[in-house]
C-alpha cells in the first residue's frame, strides 16, 4: 500500500527553530506550545511505516489525511510534529515504527514508471562514474528518477533526456518527493531521444540506463570533456558486449565491465547462514574514458 503523493504544497518552515516569545511574552504560569524535537517529521515529506511483520508502507505526510491498513488506521498529524524512530500504534490494533527512508528504502517503494535500478548497483555506480558534487552529467533515460536521485544526493548536476514523458513526469515527482523542489536548480530533463544526439558539450560524466547504449557512444565521444567517464547499465551481457565494442572506435579507453552480486545473512543465535533467498541478477555495469590522442 503505497500512498505518495506530490509534494509542491509541502510545508518548508524549519521545524526544529522553535518559537521565541520574545520579551513581551506572559510570565511564568502562562501555557506555552510545545516545542517541537529537533528534526521533526513535516508535512510534505515521505514517511516509511513498518509493522511488526516488516511490511513496509511508504507514506508522504499530509494534514487530514490516514494511513489505513489491516489493523486500523493512523491520523498523519499523529506523527507531523514528532520524531522519527517512534512506535505508534494504529487505532484497533498494532504498532508501526515510523522512520524517514532511506534513499534505498524509497527507491524500492516509490512509484514506478519504467523499472528502476536497484540499490545494490546504483551505490557501486556512484563510485563506477565518480560522482562528485558539481559534476555535469548527461542522463540517459531517466525512467523512474532512481538513479537520478542517487547522483543529485552527491552532488550533481544533471541534464536528463527521456523518451517518454510520462516517465519523465514520474521521474521530477519521484526526485522532488525525496529531495525537495530546491533540487530542481541542479535537474533539467527534456523529452527527446538520445540516440538521435547530445547538445550540451564539456560534460564530466554520461551515464546511460537504456536499450542500446552503443548508438550513443559517438554522441558522448563529442560531448564528453578529455578523461571524462561513460557508464552504462545493460540488463543482459549481450548488450554490455555490443557497448564495449563501440568504444574503442569513438576514442574510449580503460572499460571494465562489472557485476555486483550482494549476499544478506541470516544471522540469529547459532542459525548463522547465508539468506536463502537473494536477488540474484539485476544488471551489468560497463564503464570507461574519453581518451584524446595528441
Ligand atoms: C530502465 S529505464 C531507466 C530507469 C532509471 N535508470 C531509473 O533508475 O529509474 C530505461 C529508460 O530509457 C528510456 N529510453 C529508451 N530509449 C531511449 C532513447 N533513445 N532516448 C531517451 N530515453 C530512452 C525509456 O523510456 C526508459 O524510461
Amino acid at each position: 500500500m503505497t500512498d505518495i503523493t506530490d509534494t509542491a504544497d509541502a510545508d518548508t518552515d524549519d521545524p526544529g527553530t522553535g518559537i521565541d516569545p520574545g520579551p513581551d511574552a506572559g510570565g511564568p504560569g502562562d501555557e506555552q506550545p510545545a516545542e517541537p524535537p529537533p528534526r521533526a517529521l513535516r508535512a510534505g515529506e515521505p514517511v516509511l511505516l513498518i509493522d511488526s511483520k516488516q511490511r513496509r508502507y511508504l507514506v508522504t505526510l499530509t494534514p487530514g489525511a490516514e494511513f489505513h491498513s489491516h489493523t486500523g488506521f493512523i491520523r498523519h498529524e499523529e506523527l507531523i510534529g514528532r520524531s522519527e524512530g517512534i512506535t505508534v500504534r494504529a487505532n484497533r490494533s498494532g504498532n508501526f515504527l515510523v522512520l524517514r527512508p532511506t534513499l534505498a528504502d524509497f527507491v524500492l517503494k516509490m512509484p514506478r514508471g519504467a523499472q528502476v535500478i536497484y540499490p545494490k548497483d546504483l551505490g557501486p555506480l556512484l563510485l563506477l562514474a565518480d560522482i562528485f558534487p558539481g559534476a555535469r552529467v548527461l542522463e540517459s533515460g531517466v525512467g523512474s528518477g532512481a538513479l537520478s536521485m542517487t547522483m543529485l544526493r552527491a552532488g550533481a548536476d544533471i541534464i536528463g533526456y527521456e523518451v517518454r514523458a510520462d516517465f519523465l513526469s514520474r521521474a521530477v515527482k519521484n526526485v522532488t518527493a525525496f529531495l525537495g523542489p530546491e533540487v530542481l536548480d541542479r535537474y533539467r530533463v527534456e523529452e527527446r531521444d538520445t540516440y538521435a544526439g547530445i547538445d550540451e558539450t564539456d560534460l564530466d560524466r554520461v551515464v546511460l540506463d537504456l536499450p542500446e547504449p552503443w548508438q550513443v557512444s559517438p554522441h558522448a565521444a563529442r560531448s564528453l570533456r578529455p578523461g571524462g567517464i561513460i557508464v552504462a547499465y545493460t540488463p543482459t551481457i549481450v548488450q554490455a558486449v555490443q557497448f564495449r565494442e563501440s568504444l574503442p572506435e569513438h576514442g574510449f579507453g580503460q572499460a571494465e565491465t562489472v557485476e555486483v552480486l550482494n549476499r544478506s545473512w541470516h544471522i540469529d543465535g547459532q542459525s548463522v547462514r547465508p539468506d536463502h533467498r537473494m536477488v540474484a541478477h539485476t544488471g551489468f555495469l560497463t564503464h570507461a574514458r574519453r581518451i584524446v590522442t595528441a
